[in-house]
């Protein structure tokens, strides 16, 4: 599943995390490339534990907990903690496949990365060229999306970021472990949330078949919930 999730960030949020960006200590992004992407990749990235990432790190973390979109579609079991790069004119990165396992910087074990986030945070009129292409089953998507804006898409896609031709391309990634790991499964329990909401809307939280379906809903998520 490929998803937007428009404005994760507010208006005020954006505007510090700007704030902090453009003062922060950039460093060449091959820092957390895997080997055959370190070929691909041109960019700066800001490096893990300075103070500007902490602070934007806890800045994104909290805005992700509070999103009940994202929070149904990615069934977040662990989320690495956000990452920041930088795309000037010129840069790019290639096609790549993220790695399937990442360490935790702070040294308490890995994850396994089952979706992918790319949160925009520089205005799309501000640079040209920088879209997240994404290859899936259905062709290939070119994102570039409002700042503070989110796409959301499964780590087993191939996918590059196109060349920067002018001005430059400010956003945050990180990877999630899902409680459910197999994408057509956390669709399909992302499907059935979203309509029960829906549901719930014209017939109230009380009415019965609302009620069983929200039933059935935690209990295929009981199934298949990887804790
Ligand atoms: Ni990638």
């Amino acid at each position: 599943m490929l998803l937007h999730v428009p404005k994760v960030l507010t208006a005020d949020e954006l505007a510090r995390a700007r704030r902090l960006l453009a003062d922060a200590p950039w460093a060449d992004g091959k820092v957390t490339a895997g080997h055959q992407s370190a070929l691909a990749k041109r960019n700066l990235q800001l490096p893990q534990g300075c103070e500007a990432a902490r602070e934007l790190g806890a800045l994104v973390t909290t805005a992700l907990n509070r999103n009940l979109l994202f929070l149904s579609a990615a069934l977040p079991a662990r989320i690495y903690p956000p990452l920041f790069n930088r795309y000037e004119t010129g840069n790019d990165f290639g096609n790549h496949v993220d790695n399937a396992v990442r360490q935790l910087p702070d040294g308490t074990g890995a994850i396994r990365t089952d979706l992918s986030a790319t949160l925009f945070l520089e205005d799309p009129d501000a640079y040209d060229g920088g879209e997240l292409s994404i290859d899936d089953t259905y062709g290939v998507h070119q994102v570039k999306l409002p700042a503070g804006d989110m796409i959301l898409y499964p780590s087993t896609s191939l996918h590059r970021v196109e060349p920067v031709s002018r001005g430059a391309r400010v956003a945050s990634f990180f990877w999630i472990q899902s409680l459910i790991r197999d994408d057509g499964r956390r669709t399909l329990l992302f499907d059935m949330d979203q309509s029960i909401q829906r549901a719930a809307e014209t017939l109230g939280h009380a009415d019965a078949g609302v009620i069983g379906l929200t039933g059935c809903y935690h209990n295929l998520l009981r199934m298949w919930a990887e804790v």
